[in-house]
């Protein structure tokens, strides 16, 4: 895949109004392309606010995490597709990662798979009922979203390597859990830097604090970038 560094970062808008996620958007202005939209900011008006961004110019990830029976997830999937999204997540379940790509289908939507959530252990899957350990079941869905037809997976800077050797080089790895060199890790445990995570076999890097959070957003996106530039 050839991407501009640029294009490679995702902002993510954790934030809790459309007023101040607004108001990050114009502190960005052309150094961020592309934004990430999850439960809070989505379920706060973020939903027209994210048509606003695509109609804007802006390419726009909506971490929604869908998981429900196959009809309901095709119908919402073909509603998110009609907004001009660029990427949607859903849960890596099998039946609804095919309904997923049947509701995308004909747009220029891209499903991305969760395959087990970042906070799981291996107790909380045999909590859950699972036989098998973090790292089986993550591989074992990897390997059915890309036979699905899954565009790409999301997952930890440090699952990258093991993943793309799992689903090959045509599918999307997108990881958060990024830190720059020097800024605060805040409630990430499994952290990468920029360039790092890009070297390891990213395509995307989703970052929300690190720029969010700066005295200077702008220029930290820029600064971060700079770095996924300097790997490429
Ligand atoms: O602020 P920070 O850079 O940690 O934000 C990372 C973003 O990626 C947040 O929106 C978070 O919900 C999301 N994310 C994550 N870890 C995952 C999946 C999503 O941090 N495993």
């Amino acid at each position: 895949m050839t991407l501009d560094a640029r294009e490679r970062l995702i902002v993510a808008l954790d934030l809790p109004t459309v007023a101040a996620a607004e108001a990050m958007v114009s502190r960005l202005g052309d150094s961020v392309w592309f934004y990430k939209i999850g439960y809070q900011l989505g379920f706060a008006g973020g939903l027209p606010f994210a048509a606003g961004l695509i109609a804007a110019g802006k390419q726009v990830f909506l971490d929604l995490k869908l998981h429900d029976i196959g009809n309901t997830v095709t119908k919402g999937v073909e509603s998110v597709a009609q907004m001009g999204a660029t990427f949607l997540t859903v849960h890596a379940y099998p039946q609804t990662m095919k309904a997923a790509v049947e509701g995308k289908r004909g747009s220029r939507l891209r499903i991305l798979a969760v395959t087990v959530l970042t906070s799981y252990d291996d107790a909380d899957l045999a909590a859950a009922g699972y036989d098998m350990s973090v790292s089986e079941l993550a591989a074992a869905r990897a390997s059915q979203a890309r036979d699905t037809g899954i565009d790409g997976l999301v997952c930890s800077p440090e699952e990258v390597a093991n993943l793309r050797s799992i689903v090959g080089p045509g599918m999307t790895l997108v990881t958060p859990g990024i830190r720059p060199a020097g800024s605060a890790t805040g409630d990430q445990k499994r952290i990468m830097t920029p360039a790092k995570a890009i070297a390891a076999g990213a395509d995307y890097l989703v970052v929300g604090r690190p720029i969010a959070e700066a005295a200077d957003p702008k220029a930290a996106a820029d600064a971060i970038v700079d770095e996924i530039a300097s790997r490429r």
